[in-house]
């Protein structure tokens, strides 16, 4: 097996759970059309103040929010403390513009953290490098409420964007001190330009960012956002599934995807593009099958909980992990030599040296292993541990009236019953013989 490449914080938790939730909540939750609609609408500042003199997120109740990840299966939670907006969730000292000074009258952070923790969840916070609403901020033509304004120039007439650097500092430092032990720190994101139009680590003082990180939090997995080559612990495909082991140089690398339910990140009532729960399952597996993980995203609503769509989904995401979670945690990608069947995944666990053939399409009673001949001990579905029998795809083959297809020599054909199994995706638990 190729080496993956070393992290400086502590991976090991985070490559054997797998699976886990993304928050997006903020302002942006009200006008329920994306979290970035303060940009994509152009909205100024006096008129994106009416989301806050409106945050009122009274059905707030996060033990439900952590109930609802923890029966999922889900080990970790991602909350964005600030998005691009600027809006921060807890009760910042650095600005006013904070949950406290809402008709939430409250920091929606700290019991948010409290409840995760309560349902054994490791604690994630996504952080915002860019800021629509910090007067230090530069508005630049690229990205904003503001990037099209004629009078942009002027507008940037006393900023100064080393002010927002040391503002951002300040408040990791506070998300890292005050809150107990953060596992994960996701920042949201760089844009560097050749023409030094965009932003990047310039503009965030992305290298001496690092360090504080580093000193507060020596174990913390960090993502790859800052606009540093080294500088990250794992990489962050967003909204799309790698099609192999995600590599770096060369390098295989810790991955997880970030997957949404519908499209949008922040609540978004009229999206109609929301997954299948067929998908969703076939995602995480697809996941783990090239050796990472997923992050999936829940929007909150402005009253302050998960939409039923959303709870839907993540209830038979459960119902199937359940089940089948032993094909999830503490596995990754097979170990070369077993070549993946047509409409299948394959994951592995190294500790129990168990491999998992997840079959996306049922087919009809024989399913051809390529490359597991005379490696299997004994094979069931895991649904319910009942048995599949198999025998080697040559000798399969000869009781028919057909010539064995030519790979059949190391392969091996399981027996599968004629109807799929009452289950999203079914699994077969290949035990392997010890070599
Ligand atoms: C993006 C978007 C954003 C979302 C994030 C999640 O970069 O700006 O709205 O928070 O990705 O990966």
């Amino acid at each position: 097996m190729d080496k993956v490449r070393k992290t400086t914080g502590d991976a090991s938790w985070f490559v054997r759970d797998r699976f886990g939730m993304f928050i997006h909540w903020g302002l942006y939750a009200q006008p329920a059309r994306h979290e970035w609609v303060k940009h994509n609408e152009e909205i100024p500042d006096e008129r994106y103040d009416t989301y806050f003199r409106h945050f009122d997120p009274d059905l707030y109740k996060p033990e439900l929010w952590a109930k609802a990840a923890a029966d999922a299966g889900m080990k970790y939670f991602i909350i964005t403390t600030k998005h691009h907006e600027g809006f921060c969730l807890w009760d910042t000292k650095l600005t006013d513009y904070k949950a406290p000074n809402t008709p939430a009258g409250r920091d929606l952070l700290t019991p948010m953290v409290k409840a995760f923790r309560e349902q054994d969840l490791r604690v994630g916070f996504y952080h915002s490098l860019i800021d629509w609403h910090h007067p230090h901020n530069i508005i630049d033509p690229h990205i904003g409420p503001y990037r099209n304004r004629p009078d942009r120039v002027q507008m940037n007439k006393g900023r100064d964007q080393a002010k927002y650097a040391r503002y951002l500092h300040g408040q990791v430092r506070e998300l890292l001190t005050k809150f107990g032990k953060v596992d994960v720190l996701w920042f949201d994101f760089s844009y560097p330009k050749p023409d030094g139009s965009g932003k990047g680590h310039k503009d965030w003082q992305s290298e001496k960012l690092y360090a504080l990180v580093r000193k507060l939090a020596p174990h913390i997995i960090l993502n790859d956002r800052l606009d540093l080559p080294e500088s990250w612990d794992i990489k962050t495909p967003e909204q799309f599934q790698p099609r192999e082991w995600v590599r770096i140089n060369g390098r295989r690398v810790v991955w997880e995807a970030c997957q949404t339910f519908s499209g949008s990140w922040g609540y978004h009532r009229d999206e109609t593009s929301w997954k299948s729960v067929d998908q969703l399952v076939q995602m995480l597996v697809d996941s783990v099958s090239k050796g990472g993980n997923l992050l999936l995203n829940v929007g909150p609503t402005g009253r302050g909980e998960f939409d039923q769509r959303a709870l839907d989904r993540l209830a038979a995401m459960g119902v199937w992990m359940k089940r089948h979670s032993r094909s999830i945690y503490g596995c990754t990608q097979a170990p070369n030599g077993f070549q993946t069947p047509q409409d299948c995944r394959l994951t592995y666990n190294p500790q129990t040296n168990r491999l998992y053939v997840h079959v996306f399409a049922w087919p009809f009673v024989h399913l051809h292993l390529d490359g597991f001949a005379g490696k299997v001990e004994y094979a069931q579905l895991l649904n319910d541990a009942s048995e599949i029998k198999f025998a080697n795809s040559s000798e399969f083959a000869l009781h028919g009236q057909i010539q064995p297809a030519s790979s059949s020599r190391n392969a091996l054909a399981l027996t599968l019953p004629v109807q799929k199994p009452p289950v999203t995706v079914p699994v077969i638990e290949l035990f392997l013989k010890r070599s």
